[in-house]
C-alpha cells in the first residue's frame, strides 16, 4: 500500500451530505484543484493556487477533467461477466437458462481467476473501485476473487453464494458445509488488506430454514461483515417465495424472521414492496439496491425510490451485472434516470452522483474511508471527461458553464470511454487514451 506522494490537478468535485437533504451546501467543487495522495491515502487538497507554489512531487494534469472519489456499485455478480446480453427471459428461466450453467464453470480456479481478472479490471476501466459482489457457491471461486483484488489492492467486498435447494445439484452446497465455507473465508479474508466480507445467502428460494439461520449465526459471530441477497424482483420469484414459506406474510418477513435484516444488510432490487415491508425494511436500517439496467432488462419492475425514500428506508444503486447490462455506474443511473421518469419521479444530476460515491459509502457505512476527497480517505480516485466521444463533445458545446448539466450529459450519454483515468489507494490503474 506504500506508495510516493503525487499530485492530482483537475476540478475536484465530491460531497459532504446528501443534496437531497443539504442542498447546494452538500456539495464541495474546486474548479482548479489539487489532490495530494501518498501511501494509499488522500494527504491535502485545495486551490491549486494555494497548493501548487509548495509542492514538490510529480503531478498528474487532469486539467478540465472531472476529478471524483472512486464510483461504487453496491450489487454485482463478477461470475456472471458472459451473461450480460442473454436474449429473451425473465429472472427465474434466466436463472436456469443461461447463469447457473455460466456458474458452473467456476468450480475450476483457473476458470474463476480469468473471470476474476477481467472483471476487476472492467470495474476499473468504468470507474469503479468499490463494489459489493457476488461469487459461485464455490469456495475456491471467492477465494480467487479475493486473490485477485488483493493484488490491484481494491477494497471489494464478496462472499461465496449460499444455496442449498432449488439449483442443481452441482452448484448447491449444504447448510453446514456453507457455513464452514463462509466462516473461513471471512478469518481468511475479512479485514485483510482491503477486503471484506459479506455473507450472501443468494436469495430466500435457493437457501433452506437451516441456511438462513446460520447465514444470521455468521452475521452473530462477525459482527463487521456485511450481508447481501435479493428480494422482491419478480412476479414469479415473489409467488414462488409466498409458497416456500407459508407462514410467511411477504418476502421481506422470510428475511425479518431469520434475523438478516439490518444495517449492514443490502437487498438488491427490493421492487415490489408493501408497506409492512417498507416499514421493516426502514425499522431495521436495510439498504434497499436499486438496479435499473437489470429490472429493465429482466423485465422485473420499476424501483419505487421516491416510496421507499418516504418510507425512512436507506437506498443504495447497483449495476447488478450480469442481470444488469453494464459496468458503468455512469450508464447505470442513466437507466435509473429513466426508470423514475416512467415512475413520474426524478434523479437530479447531484442526486445521482452523490449516490454513486458517498451515498453508497454510506450505505456500506464506509464514508470514514471512501465515497469522499476528504484529506485521510483512501485514494480512490476517478477522472471523467464529458467530452470523450465525438457525441458527447458535440452536446456539450451547447453547455457553457453548467455543472450539473456537465453531470447529466455524463450520466445520460457516458460509459467507460469517459473515464479518463482511476486511481486506486494512489496508483493509477486506468491511464488514458
Ligand atoms: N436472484 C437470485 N439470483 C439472482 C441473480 O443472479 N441475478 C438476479 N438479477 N437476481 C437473482
Ligand atoms: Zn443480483
Amino acid at each position: 500500500t506504500s506508495s510516493p506522494r503525487r499530485a492530482l490537478r483537475g476540478r475536484l468535485l465530491d460531497f459532504v451530505a446528501d443534496p437531497a437533504v443539504a442542498g447546494a451546501d452538500a456539495l464541495r467543487y474546486v474548479r482548479d484543484g489539487i489532490l495530494v495522495v501518498e501511501d494509499g491515502r488522500i494527504t491535502a487538497r485545495g486551490e491549486a493556487a494555494a497548493l501548487l507554489p509548495g509542492l514538490a512531487c510529480p503531478i498528474d494534469d487532469h486539467t478540465g477533467k472531472l476529478i471524483l472519489p472512486g464510483l461504487i456499485d453496491l450489487h454485482i455478480h463478477y461470475p456472471q461477466s458472459r451473461v450480460i446480453a442473454a436474449f429473451g427471459t425473465q429472472l427465474m428461466d434466466w436463472l436456469e437458462r443461461y447463469t447457473f450453467p455460466e456458474e458452473s464453470r467456476l468450480a475450476d480456479p483457473d476458470h474463476a481467476k480469468w473471470q476474476a481478472d477481467f472483471f476487476l479490471d472492467e470495474l476499473l476501466a468504468n470507474g469503479t473501485t468499490t463494489a459489493m459482489v457476488y461469487s459461485t457457491v464455490h469456495t475456491g471461486a471467492a477465494e480467487a476473487f479475493f486473490e485477485a483484488s488483493a493484488a490491484r489492492n481494491t477494497r471489494m467486498i464478496a462472499g461465496k453464494s449460499m444455496m442449498d435447494r432449488n439449483a442443481p445439484p452441482w452448484l448447491m452446497d449444504t447448510a453446514q458445509g456453507s457455513y464452514d465455507a463462509a466462516k473461513y473465508l471471512i478469518q481468511r479474508w475479512h479485514g485483510s488488506g482491503r477486503q471484506l466480507y459479506a455473507v450472501t445467502p443468494r436469495f430466500a428460494l435457493t437457501s433452506s430454514d437451516a441456511q438462513l439461520e446460520l447465514a444470521a449465526a455468521l452475521m452473530q459471530e462477525f459482527p463487521g461483515v456485511y450481508l447481501q441477497t435479493h428480494l422482491s424482483e419478480n412476479d414469479k420469484e415473489i409467488e414462488l417465495v409466498r409458497q416456500t414459506y407459508p407462514w410467511a406474510r411477504h418476502y421481506t418477513h422470510v428475511y425479518e424472521r431469520f434475523g438478516i435484516t439490518g444495517p449492514r444488510s443490502l437487498f438488491g432490487h427490493s421492487i415490489h414492496l408493501d408497506d409492512d415491508e417498507v416499514r421493516i425494511l426502514a425499522e431495521t436500517g436495510s439498504i434497499a439496491v436499486f438496479c435499473p439496467t437489470s429490472n429493465t432488462f429482466l423485465g422485473s419492475g420499476l424501483f419505487d425510490r421516491d416510496r421507499l425514500a418516504a418510507g425512512g428506508v436507506r437506498l443504495g444503486l447497483a449495476t447488478d451485472v450480469g442481470g444488469g447490462t453494464s459496468y458503468s455506474m455512469l450508464a447505470t443511473a442513466g437507466e435509473a434516470y429513466k426508470v423514475l421518469q416512467l415512475r413520474r419521479q426524478t434523479l437530479r444530476p447531484l442526486d445521482a452522483f452523490h449516490m454513486m460515491t458517498r451515498g453508497n459509502a454510506a450505505a456500506l457505512s464506509l464514508t470514514d474511508k471512501i465515497g469522499t476527497l476528504d484529506v485521510g480517505s483512501e485514494a480512490d480516485v476517478v477522472v471523467l471527461d464529458a467530452r470523450a466521444t465525438p457525441a458527447m463533445a458535440h452536446r456539450m458545446t451547447a453547455v457553457e458553464d453548467d455543472l450539473e448539466q456537465e453531470l447529466f450529459v455524463l450520466m445520460i450519454m457516458g460509459d467507460d470511454r469517459n473515464v479518463a483515468a482511476t486511481y486506486v489507494a494512489g496508483h493509477q490503474r486506468k491511464r488514458p487514451g
